[in-house]
């Protein structure tokens, strides 16, 4: 039986990667702090808090000694700026975003052996700057690629998710924009599929829709023209 941990398990990506996996074949524990109905099991986590998130890896792990695969998926919308929002949401979305993938892949270490991989789902604003959701993904993406390198030795893979706009009901993006601009939102089912297929054919990071990429290269080529143009807005 090959085991899965995902957080973020209650709502949107998680709950639909949670069926998604199951799908495959997998056994899927979520953490969350809602009940998770898509899992084979809930525990009840807070990833923001570090003790949380140990004490509910404790649990996991005396059921399940061997983890396969671990999703860092839990996060946390801001759409104010760093001039407008509250300091509060602001930490908040940091200790989420980041240090949530942070804190969950140290509690989870003992369980990843050889061949084991681990998900870190960040997005394509992790990639564009557009405030402190967006800095908080800078950060998550950072974490990502730096854990590939440094748990290469042990021959634990990892893969980096960057989705675009998906309607989930923490991120209701199809509201915001008008009708065009609403096509170009997906749905969760969408992102799991994408995420269960890069799993299985090895992929080390993929852009969800793949369609994103050019706007990440206009960000790495040309920063000064992305800020001018965003200012505008
Ligand atoms: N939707 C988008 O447009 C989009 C685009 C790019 C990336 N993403 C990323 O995709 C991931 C999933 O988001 P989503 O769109 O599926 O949003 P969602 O429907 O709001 O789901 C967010 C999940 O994260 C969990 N979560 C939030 N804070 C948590 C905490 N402190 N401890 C434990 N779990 C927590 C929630 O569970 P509980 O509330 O039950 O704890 C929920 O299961 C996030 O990392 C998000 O940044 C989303």
């Amino acid at each position: 039986m090959r085991v899965a941990v995902v957080t973020g398990a209650s709502s949107g990506i998680g709950a639909a990667l949670c069926r998604a996996l199951a799908g495959q074949g997998w056994h899927v524990v979520g953490l969350s702090r809602r009940p998770a109905p898509e899992a084979a099991e809930h525990e009840e986590c807070d990833v923001a808090d570090r003790a949380s998130v140990e004490a509910a890896a404790a649990r996991v792990l005396e059921r399940h000694p061997r983890v396969d695969l671990l999703v860092n998926n839990a996060g946390v919308g801001m759409r104010e700026g760093f001039l407008s929002g509250d300091l509060d949401h602001v930490e908040r979305v940091l200790r989420t975003n980041y240090l949530g993938s942070v804190w969950t892949l140290r509690a989870f270490m003992p369980a990843l052996g050889r061949g084991a991989r681990v998900v870190n789902v960040v997005s394509v604003a992790g990639t564009i700057a557009v405030g402190p959701y967006s800095a908080s993904k800078h950060a998550q993406l950072g974490f990502s690629r730096s854990i590939a390198a440094e748990l290469a030795s042990q021959g634990v893979d990892v893969l980096t998710v960057n989705p675009g706009f998906v309607e989930t009901p923490g991120f209701p993006q199809r509201s915001r924009f008008n009708f065009l601009m609403g096509r170009l939102v997906v749905d969760p089912p969408f992102v799991a599929d994408r995420i269960v297929a890069a799993i299985e054919s090895g992929r080390r990071e993929i852009v969800v829709p793949r369609w994103y990429r050019p706007l990440i290269w206009i960000q790495a080529l040309a920063p000064g023209l992305v800020a001018r143009v965003l200012g505008r807005f």
